[in-house]
């Protein structure tokens, strides 16, 4: 239970007038018995609660130190006392093996895993006494999703991601006590987007240009080639294969190489060096309007000296190219073999 030292202190806000429901006393009571059995508390602890029930506010002003000492846990059934809705929906959450198995080390006190220890709320019932990850820090609320999540293999370049740096804390995205099929995760690739779409505006409006992938018709979604919780590659671009290679070719597989002869900007400047991937109004999602814009941005027609060998620019056509006649101008009728060839150093097949 010390390892949430890291928390930081609440602030209380002081005494309050406190007007239980009789019932919701009855259930807290009953529970705070049984915790205080469960937990093996001394026999003093119980008389010495019950006294601070009847407090007028004069005294509760001498009893102020006492609130001082760290919030102690409390179990789930007591929260069911005054949050019965959300208890029972609990039951059908995912977290609810929080509450079952005792590998998380929060057996029969789940809604604290994540809200803190609850005593002092459950004996103020003020919002300041209880921790409400949505209402805290991202980095903060980061910290007690992870505390259980860190190691999944998704989670790998949370830390880093633009996202996490951005202050999109993970209840941004997921809704704890929302049960159903689009609460906790989106499920649908419609589900998704809307939610990436939701602050992302501008590059769902990119989608909706004519040459796409087919996010609007709900085929393909943003995590197919992001992941939301960020990855090593720039971008959170999800990987593929050895897992260093950009996630395209997870569908683009015969694009994957490894040619004989390689288009050096496939590998070197990635598939955006030629394709924008939000969308294009270009056919096949093209950077320029024609084919031929797109290679002559690197393989200059102008009459300069060949670029130094790496340079990110390709050499100058050969000169029976007459970029003027419509024959040549069409540069993949020749050169089809655009993304790397097995078999010709020109592309040609
Ligand atoms: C005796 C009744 C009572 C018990 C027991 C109780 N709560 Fe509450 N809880 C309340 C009331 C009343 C509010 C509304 C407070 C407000 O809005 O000021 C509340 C609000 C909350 C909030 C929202 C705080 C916010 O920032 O808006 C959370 C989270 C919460 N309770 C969690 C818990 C947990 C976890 C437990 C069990 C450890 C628990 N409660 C036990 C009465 C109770
Ligand atoms: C996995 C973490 C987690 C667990 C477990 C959890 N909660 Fe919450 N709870 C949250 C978050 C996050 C919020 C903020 C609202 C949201 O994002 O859904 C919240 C909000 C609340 C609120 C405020 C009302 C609201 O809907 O905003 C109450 C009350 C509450 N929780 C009670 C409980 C109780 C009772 C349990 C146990 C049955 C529990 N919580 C278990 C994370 C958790
Ligand atoms: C005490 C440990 C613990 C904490 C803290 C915790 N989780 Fe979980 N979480 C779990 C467990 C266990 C599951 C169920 C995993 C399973 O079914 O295999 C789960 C499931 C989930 C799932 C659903 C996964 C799925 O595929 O359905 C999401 C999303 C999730 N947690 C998000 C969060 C967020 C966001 C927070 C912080 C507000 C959080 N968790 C805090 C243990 C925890
Ligand atoms: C930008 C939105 C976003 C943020 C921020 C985010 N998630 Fe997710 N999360 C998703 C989406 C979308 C999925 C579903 C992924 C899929 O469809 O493959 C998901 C899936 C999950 C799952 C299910 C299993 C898995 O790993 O795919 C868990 C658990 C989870 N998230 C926990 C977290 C935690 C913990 C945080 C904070 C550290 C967090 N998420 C932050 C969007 C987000
Ligand atoms: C709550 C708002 C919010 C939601 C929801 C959201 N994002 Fe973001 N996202 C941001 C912010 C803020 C940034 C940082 C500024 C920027 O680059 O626009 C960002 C950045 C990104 C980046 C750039 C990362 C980088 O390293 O440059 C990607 C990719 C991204 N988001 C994908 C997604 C995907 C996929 C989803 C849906 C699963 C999603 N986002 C949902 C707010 C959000
Ligand atoms: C076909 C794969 C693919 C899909 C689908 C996709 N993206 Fe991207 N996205 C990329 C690539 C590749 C980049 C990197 C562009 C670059 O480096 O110039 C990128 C860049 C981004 C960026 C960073 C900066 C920017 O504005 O370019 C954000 C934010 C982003 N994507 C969000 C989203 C969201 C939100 C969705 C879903 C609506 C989405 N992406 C769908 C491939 C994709
Ligand atoms: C989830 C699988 C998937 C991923 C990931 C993916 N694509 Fe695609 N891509 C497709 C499918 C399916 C089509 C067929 C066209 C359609 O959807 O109508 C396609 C078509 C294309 C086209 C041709 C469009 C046309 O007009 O013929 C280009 C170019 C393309 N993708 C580039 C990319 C790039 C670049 C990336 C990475 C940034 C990428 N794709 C990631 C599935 C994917
Ligand atoms: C040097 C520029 C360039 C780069 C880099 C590039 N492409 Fe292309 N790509 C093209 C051109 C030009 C076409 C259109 C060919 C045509 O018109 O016949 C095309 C067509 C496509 C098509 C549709 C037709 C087909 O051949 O299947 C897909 C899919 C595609 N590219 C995916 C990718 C992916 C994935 C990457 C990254 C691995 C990538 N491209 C990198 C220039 C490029
Ligand atoms: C982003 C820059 C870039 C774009 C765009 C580009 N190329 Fe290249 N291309 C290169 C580089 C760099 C090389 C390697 C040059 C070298 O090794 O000397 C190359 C090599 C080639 C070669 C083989 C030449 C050789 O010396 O091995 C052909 C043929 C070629 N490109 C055709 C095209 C065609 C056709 C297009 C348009 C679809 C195109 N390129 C678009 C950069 C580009
Ligand atoms: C009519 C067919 C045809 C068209 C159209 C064509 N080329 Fe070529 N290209 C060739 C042939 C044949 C070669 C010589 C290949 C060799 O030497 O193996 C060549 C060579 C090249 C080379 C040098 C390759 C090397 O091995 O050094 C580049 C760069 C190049 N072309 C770019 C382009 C560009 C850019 C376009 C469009 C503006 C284009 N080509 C249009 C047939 C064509």
């Amino acid at each position: 239970m010390t390892a949430f030292s890291w928390l930081p202190p609440r602030v209380s806000k002081g005494p309050r007038a406190r007007r239980f429901h009789a019932a919701r006393l009855a259930a807290f009571l009953s529970a705070a018995a049984l915790f205080s059995v469960l937990a093996g508390h001394s026999q003093d602890k119980p008389p010495a609660q019950a006294p601070a029930q009847n407090q007028p506010p004069a005294q509760a002003q001498a009893a102020a130190p006492a609130e001082n000492k760290p919030a102690e846990y409390v179990g789930s059934d007591t929260c069911q006392g005054c949050h019965e809705d959300i208890f029972k929906a609990f039951e059908k959450n995912p977290h609810h093996l929080v509450e079952t198995s005792k590998k998380y080390k929060f057996d029969t006190k789940a809604c604290e895993s994540c809200h803190g220890p609850g005593s002092k709320h459950a004996e103020s019932m003020s919002a300041a006494d209880i921790q409400n990850p949505a209402k805290l820090k991202p980095d903060q609320t980061d910290r007690i999703c992870l505390k259980c999540h860190l190691n999944q293999p998704t989670h790998v370049g949370r830390i880093n991601s633009s996202h996490a740096k951005n202050e999109v804390s993970c209840v941004a995205c997921h809704s704890i006590h929302k049960n159903g099929p689009e609460g906790l995760v989106p499920r649908t690739m419609a589900a998704t987007n809307q939610l990436c779409a939701g602050c992302h505006t501008d590059i769902w409006a990119s989608f909706q240009q004519p040459f796409r992938h087919r996010l609007p018709e709900g085929a393909m979604s943003c995590v197919d080639c992001h992941n939301p919780h960020g990855s090593f590659l720039p971008r959170a671009m999800q990987t593929a294969f050895r897992g260093n290679e950009p996630g395209c070719l997870k569908c683009h597989g015969n694009l994957a190489g490894p040619f004989t002869f390689e288009h050096a900007p496939v590998r070197l400047d990635g598939c955006t060096a030629c394709h924008m991937p939000h969308g294009s109004t270009n056919p096949r999602m093209l950077t320029r309007q024609q084919v031929r814009f797109v290679c002559l941005e690197c393989h200059s027609n102008l009459p300069v000296p060949n670029p130094a060998p790496n340079s990110p620019l390709g050499g100058v056509p050969p000169a029976f190219h007459d970029i003027r006649s419509p024959r040549f101008q069409n540069c993949t009728l020749c050169h089809q073999k655009v993304h790397g060839s097995y078999v010709d150093r020109g592309l040609l097949r």
